[in-house]
């Protein structure tokens, strides 16, 4: 046999033609046999793929919140941004605040009963402009936006904590644009 005629089955398993699936000649590779981590798993405890981290341990670079069950500590946190309403962290905590809070606090912190979100809430998102917050710690206002109050969750996976500390001043420049 002509040494050629090996190299032909590679030749013809390219196509020129983009619209139209290729050959799989070798298969190996194409289809990973590692699990995405919606997946059943059978060999899982839970049978899912997607494991739960082993106890006492934490993921790399996570810093855990120190204040999750310390109340009065986390109201007397300093914000370590305290008083900075430069543009660059205003702008940032308008990004997170309005990805993430204005659908049910409103577009300037007002709360909001008429909403699509709020409509369907039986306890309506209360305004972030009355005199509760305004003399609430900024410590507090991080402390809710991290672990969550009453009906509303928490925003610590969402939000890196150096972002909620530029939403937390975002609300105080709220706050400001309201009182003129
Ligand atoms: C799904 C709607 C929803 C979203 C999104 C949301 N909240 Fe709330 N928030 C609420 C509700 C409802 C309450 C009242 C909860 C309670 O006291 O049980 C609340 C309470 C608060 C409070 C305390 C207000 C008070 O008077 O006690 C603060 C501060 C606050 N939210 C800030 C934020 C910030 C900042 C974000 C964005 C990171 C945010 N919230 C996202 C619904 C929401």
């Amino acid at each position: 046999m002509k040494k050629w005629l090996l190299i032909l089955p590679f030749l013809t398993a390219c196509s020129f033609d983009k619209s139209k699936p290729n050959i799989e000649l070798i298969q190996d590779f194409m289809e990973s046999p590692a699990l995405k981590a919606q997946e059943y798993d059978a060999t899982a405890p839970n049978n899912s793929a997607m494991r739960l981290p082993p106890d006492n341990t934490v993921p790399r670079g996570f810093k855990p919140y120190a204040f999750a069950k310390d109340y009065e500590g986390a109201l007397k946190q300093v914000n370590p941004l305290a008083g900075d309403m430069s543009e660059s962290v205003l702008n940032v905590g308008m990004k997170y605040y309005n990805t993430n809070c204005m659908v049910c606090h409103g577009t300037h912190g007002e709360g909001s009963e008429k909403s699509s979100v709020s409509q369907l809430m039986a306890l309506k998102p209360p305004t972030l402009l009355s005199d509760k917050i305004r003399n609430w710690s900024d410590g507090n206002i991080f402390h809710v936006v991290t672990m969550g109050q009453g009906v509303m969750g928490p925003y610590a996976s969402h939000i890196p904590a150096r972002y909620r500390w530029q939403v937390v001043n975002y609300i105080r420049h709220l706050q400001k644009q309201d009182k003129k």
